[in-house]
């Protein structure tokens, strides 16, 4: 390591010291001033360069250059730039094992790390091994000099990342969790210094001077959740790198503080504020840095894809990952959201004293006769009391909630039905149809049963329209219905139900006379039932009540896919509630209700010209052919 001002003089006795005669030189294409310095020094000893260096080192320019190198029989690299030709150079030394001599002109820290990111098919992929590490780094402040402002902000914001990583890391130490505290109040001292004044060499050498101490913690220790998410943004979707980790990192500090409150307190510590995660949104604000991931050109409707590719294969992280959280971490990313300041612990003795009142309130069923009672009582109050302390639940808070109860209770009645809405719309409903039905790959699934069942339809034989003439495409259904063992069930009573064309069941339409779309039918000697219906469109929830409230409060709409209800029991047999979704359909992947399920996805297959029964139809018509198969009792 050599570091200074001025430093470039030493390159050509590094490189004769490692045995180099005949260099490669890389260099970026913002550097050419530093790169003609460094060629100044090397003189005759530079062989070949190459200046193609791209972001995310993809492996295409690797193989362009390593060309250059084999046709030239260069025997030492020295690369003059930021990450990617540092990620170059390593790519080269990782295929030759050829020496390397790095001269950093950002904070990327890259240059004291055996680690190497490719992008290979639009994947990145990380690559550790002892070749990739430089033998040398000269660290010349002169050479970040030039460096504009806002890639000083976003180069030294990438360099607060690893340290930030680095102190909850599972492997760190001491050590290394020193070289991060001393990186990130340099970076915290250093960048509101050079927004004053982008000259001040002082801060530019303390900047330099973090960006080794914090790639040193990177090439340390293993790095987390706000890594993941970079390189994930960074291979799959293009996003530009140092650009990325500064939008990124305070709401991935955010997302972890929960699960690394030391790590935050010494970090807010050393950068000297309150919350760790807001303080470093607001160093990047106060320093003109990028705060919005859609700055950054990223798509809306991809940041579902990211979440999903970085939680796809687990590492350690100080708090659990789950697509939905980071789901919500990146749209809070993507919209450049402050990150809310975490709520301060309830002071140690007020601690005391709700658990003493949890415990005693949940005491008070102890001697209730039904144990199942007891049971279900003590675990609901003990999740209340913790919901209401860990998130510091507030009167008025507590207040919107009962209101919002009340609500939902007045609006119920005969045709209406608020809690199942709710239960169905918090995915509540499709938890207790998981746990309570019958999950055997030989039998359909369930989905759940909707606020729209009436109890004792009308029954219609084989053959009838239970649309009775209502709009919408006409739909032949022809259903059958076998135990798990593929044998017909004859006599199954199968309810079906469904909504009109324009998404209403008939309970909704206080005008319509009698039921309509809805029917009881019987299966057959082969266990068969067949009859003409109206193909099912996608309709909202009904959304004028409170949990339509909450659903838009919270951006989500209140579609469901299209389905038909059905509801099958037979003696001997379990029953079972489903509905079949029409393959093609609206909001399959965003249903309101969470009720879809890949096998219950099926044909509704389009058909013209005659028809089974010999109906006459004008134009087109649909037909749903479908086996249910149906758990025996004992099952
Ligand atoms: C339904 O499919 O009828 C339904 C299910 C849950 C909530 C609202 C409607
Ligand atoms: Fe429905």
């Amino acid at each position: 390591m050599i570091f200074g001002v001025g430093t470039v003089d030493q390159v050509r006795a590094e490189v004769e010291r490692l045995g180099g005669s005949r260099v490669l030189l890389l260099f970026g294409p913002q550097v050419s001033a530093a790169a003609a310095r460094v060629r100044e020094v090397l003189g005759e000893l530079v062989t070949a360069e190459f200046d193609g260096a791209a972001m995310h080192t993809p492996v295409t320019v690797t193989e362009e250059a390593l060309q250059l190198l084999r046709t030239t029989s260069a025997d030492c690299l020295v690369a003059v730039g930021g990450g990617s030709t540092t990620g170059l150079s390593k790519a080269l030394a990782l295929r030759t094992d050829l020496p390397q001599v790095v001269l950093p002109t950002t904070y990327a820290g890259s240059e004291v790390t055996s680690v190497l990111g490719e992008t290979a098919n639009g994947r990145k992929v990380t690559r550790s091994s002892p070749a990739i590490l430089p033998e040398t780094v000269v660290y010349d402040v002169d050479f970040t000099r030039s460096l504009p402002l806002g890639m000083s902000v976003t180069s030294g914001i990438n360099a607060l990342a690893h340290a930030v990583e680095a102190l909850y890391s599972a492997e760190s130490d001491p050590v290394v969790d020193g070289l991060a505290l001393d990186a990130i109040s340099r970076i915290a001292r250093a960048l509101p210094a050079l927004a004053a004044d982008p000259s001040d060499l002082d801060a530019r050498s303390d900047l330099l001077h973090a960006a080794w101490l914090a790639g040193t913690c990177l090439g340390s220790v293993g790095m987390g959740l706000h890594h993941k998410i970079c390189h994930t943004l960074g291979g799959s979707f293009g996003l530009p790198h140092a650009e990325t980790h500064t939008v990124v990192l305070p709401h991935a500090m955010a997302y972890n503080a929960s699960g690394a409150p030391d790590a935050m307190r010494r970090i807010a510590e050393a950068l000297g504020v309150d919350d760790a995660a807001a303080g470093v949104f607001d160093l990047i604000t106060s320093v003109h840095g990028p705060t919005a991931l859609r700055e950054l050109g990223m798509a809306e409707s991809d940041l579902a894809e990211g979440a999903r590719l970085a939680v796809a294969t687990p590492y350690p992280n100080p708090r659990d990952l789950t697509v939905e959280g980071i789901h919500g971490l990146l749209r809070d990313a993507w919209h450049g959201r402050r990150p809310q300041a975490a709520a301060p612990a309830p002071h140690r003795a007020l601690d005391t004293r709700l658990s003493d009142l949890a415990e005693q309130v949940v005491a008070s069923f102890a001697d209730a006769p039904d144990p199942r009672v007891r049971h279900l009582m003590q675990g609901l109050v003990r999740h209340l009391h913790d919901f209401a302390v860990t998130n510091d639940l507030t009167e008025s808070e507590w207040q919107y909630a009962i209101d919002f109860l009340t609500e939902a209770g007045a609006l119920c009645g005969p045709t209406r039905q608020e809690f199942v809405l709710l239960s169905d719309t918090l995915g509540v409903s499709s938890v207790v149809d998981v746990l309570t039905n019958s999950r055997t790959p030989a039998t359909t699934p369930s989905a759940v049963l909707g606020p729209f069942y009436t109890e004792g339809p009308p029954e219609r034989p084989h053959g009838s329209d239970i649309s009775d003439g209502q709009a919408g495409t006409p739909l032949w259904a022809d259903v059958r219905v076998t135990d798990t063992a593929g044998a017909p069930v004859p006599d199954a009573v199968v309810d079906v139900w469904q909504s009109n064309a324009e998404g209403f069941y008939d309970v909704q339409l206080p005008d319509l006379e009698g039921p309509v779309l809805r029917a009881r039918l019987r299966t057959d000697e082969e266990g068969r039932l067949f009859f003409w219906s109206t193909l099912p469109v996608p309709y909202p929830i009904p959304s004028d009540g409170p949990v339509g409230r909450m659903l838009a409060a919270v951006g989500r709409h209140p579609y469901r896919a299209p389905h038909l209800h059905f509801m099958i029991a037979a003696p001997g047999h379990q029953r079972l509630v489903t509905q079949l979704f029409v393959a093609g359909g609206d909001h399959l992947d965003s249903d309101s209700v969470f009720g879809v399920k890949d096998a219950l996805v099926v044909d509704y297959t389009p058909q013209h010209g005659p028809t089974p029964d010999g109906r006459t139809v004008d134009g087109g018509w649909r037909r749903l052919d479908y086996t249910f198969r149906i758990a025996p009792l004992a099952d």
